[in-house]
């Protein structure tokens, strides 16, 4: 039985208030979020205040980039290696923002993928089209890629300690969520795709999904078969709405 798993990315935002304010306010809300695995990611520099204030907390702590050199001459970088120290536990790879904005490829994406996994942290791959993509129905070729990728590089064991989050860019951000039918028949997709190589990993992996997941739309989405939680930005950043969707996972 997987374990359902919802993360908030805050993405480029925050400040030590909101660090206190939120997670003080997720901490008391979720006490009776039952079996649901709870994580956040603030920004890198707001890791430490946040694992202090996480102290006592099941909520765990998520990184939103890492880079996959251990130390060097990286300005402005930070390793996967440095994070375990703050108490992380998970870190995003590959999320089409990183992808898209920062160019990250493939390979790239594969790379930090190992390193996370070097450093002791279980990466949570984002892969997604995009609308072009969607329309021109090569959806199924593109996340296949992405998810290839990485299984070359770590091979299908490496799945065991990772999730995947599929994040359709065209969701991402707009209010435009995919319906429960269009993700699930993608997260389907992907788990058939690593039962290929290994059925038992396939089995226990989870695939989380976002885009424009709300209150509102969460307990749907969490009810299908092959989606096992959620990775959530915008609505991230309210604790009332954070906690209704944790809670609706719960039951699912
Ligand atoms: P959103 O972002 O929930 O604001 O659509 C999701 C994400 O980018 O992880």
């Amino acid at each position: 039985m997987r374990r359902k798993l919802v993360i908030g990315n805050w993405k480029m935002h925050g400040s030590n208030l909101l660090v206190q304010e939120l997670l003080g306010s997720l901490k008391v809300g979720l006490d009776e979020a039952g079996n649901v695995e709870v994580g956040v990611c603030p920004t890198t520099l707001h890791l430490a205040a946040a694992s202090e204030t996480l102290i006592g907390s099941q909520i765990k702590l998520g990184a939103q980039n890492a880079n996959a050199h251990t130390s060097g001459a990286f300005t402005g970088e930070v390793a996967a290696e440095m994070l375990p120290e703050y108490g992380v536990s998970y870190c995003l790879v590959g999320h089409s923002e990183r992808r898209e904005l920062f160019l990250e490829d493939d390979t790239q994406v594969a790379e930090k993928f190992a390193s996370l996994q070097k450093a002791g942290l279980t990466p949570v791959l984002c892969v997604g089209e995009s609308l072009d993509q969607r329309e021109q129905e090569s959806t199924e070729q593109v996340i296949l890629a992405q998810v290839e990728a990485v299984l070359d590089k770590v091979g299908v064991q490496a799945f065991v300690n990772a999730v995947i989050a599929y994040e359709p860019i065209w969701a991402i951000g707009t209010g435009m969520t995919a319906t429960p039918a269009q993700a699930q028949a993608v997260h389907e997709l992907i788990r058939q795709h690593v039962a290929a190589r290994d059925v038992g990993v396939a089995k226990n992996l989870r695939i989380i999904y976002g885009g424009s997941v709300k209150s509102s739309n969460a307990a749907e989405l969490f009810g299908q078969a092959d989606i096992d939680g959620g990775l959530v930005g915008g609505a991230s950043l309210s604790a009332e709405e954070f906690i209704v969707i944790c809670k609706s996972a719960d039951s699912k």
